[in-house]
């Protein structure tokens, strides 16, 4: 089985974005939170005199406005039954004398709603913290503190009803995940620990990459083997080593162009860590059919192990065999099971 990942350097707002995505994970530069300040401005430059002004409720509509633009994009290219699942924080500032919330999650579920997506139950993911300074605003005296923000959200939305697929498809039952994974990534509450991302241009800072891990899982619940994922503020590349990873064909666009080339330099020892990763994965799954009281009921097909549902037992915990990189913005994976 083959695998491409393209990735586009330039404006999601107007790059080339394909039609029939399957699924798109992403996460924006956060509006209102200042290390995006640049960024937007540099896309709109109202933007930076509205924050001059502290006129923050038109700094954070102009902000949406530049999202609105590609999430229109994404969702006039996604596949019926498609999928999007969006990383994004809400901010909270202090501008024009006053300290209050930016609400990013609500603004941009009423953007997604507009464009006639169906909103699915979302998942909250709560970024294990080790600060002693949780408290905001005058101390220990009420009634002027205010909460921190520990988490951040991941909304999903779907367009239109569910995906349809042929009774018994293979990549889909090849794709099922183990009980045990299902019941962990189908959790509304997350608990995994962000990441530093290194980049040898000094970008790292400024990138704002999630860990792996997340649009890992992401990928694995809401696409099949073989599907394409789409992130339109691709970053270092995270999404795509996650389809990478997964199987999947990824497209990523990103405007930073000091980042845009980050996902090839990442992609080296792709081919040792997927097997690494594959063979953790089963090893956990049969750690958990050791602790079971009762022996689960059905045999996998591909694995000297048990599984708990029918629905398991095709499952093929894919590896990357070889992964080449063709002219600057394509590369092209061969997978074959673990
Ligand atoms: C939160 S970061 C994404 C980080 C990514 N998930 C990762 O793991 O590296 C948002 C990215 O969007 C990019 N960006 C901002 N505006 C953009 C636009 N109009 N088109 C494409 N990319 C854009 C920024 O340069 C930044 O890299």
């Amino acid at each position: 089985m083959q695998t491409t990942h393209e990735i586009h350097t330039g404006d999601a707002r107007d790059a080339a974005i394909p039609e029939g995505v399957d699924l798109v994970v992403t996460s924006p530069p956060y509006p209102m939170v200042e290390m995006w300040d640049e960024s937007f401005a540099a896309q709109d430059s109202a933007i930076e005199a509205a924050l001059d002004d502290g006129d923050g409720d038109a700094a954070f509509d102009r902000m949406h406005a530049i999202l609105d633009a590609v999430w229109e994009r994404v969702a006039a290219g996604l596949r019926p039954g498609g999928i999007v699942a969006i990383n994004v924080g809400d901010a909270t500032r202090r501008l024009g004398g006053n300290y209050r919330l930016y609400p990013n999650h609500a603004r941009i579920t009423e953007t997604f709603s507009e464009l006639g997506l169906v909103q699915l139950p979302g998942i909250v993911w709560r970024k294990p913290t080790n600060s002693t300074a949780k408290f905001m605003g005058s101390g220990t005296l009420p009634t002027n503190a205010y909460p921190t923000l520990e988490h951040e959200h991941i909304l999903l939305f779907r367009n239109g009803g569910t995906r349809s697929f042929e009774p018994n498809d293979p990549d889909r039952y090849a794709s099922a995940f183990f009980w045990e994974e299902r019941n962990e990534w189908f959790s509304d509450c997350w608990e995994i620990r962000g990441t530093r991302q290194r980049t040898d241009n000094g970008a790292r800072e400024r990138s704002g990459a999630f860990p792996l891990e997340l649009p890992l899982r992401l990928v694995r619940m809401f696409s099949v083997r073989g599907d394409t994922v789409l992130d339109p503020f691709v970053g270092t590349g995270t999404t795509s080593v996650a389809a990478l990873f997964a199987g999947r064909s990824s497209v990523g666009v990103e405007s930073d162009p000091d980042l845009a080339g980050t996902f090839f330099d990442r992609i080296a020892d792709v081919p040792a860590r997927s097997r690494e990763r594959a063979a953790e994965r089963l090893a956990a799954h049969e750690a958990f059919v050791a602790d079971r009281d009762e022996t689960p009921e059905y045999e996998s097909v591909h694995y000297d192990t048990r599984v708990v549902t029918k629905q398991e037992r095709s499952i093929e915990l894919l590896t990357v065999e070889s992964v080449d990189v063709r002219g600057e913005s394509t590369a092209v994976a061969r997978h074959e099971p673990l």
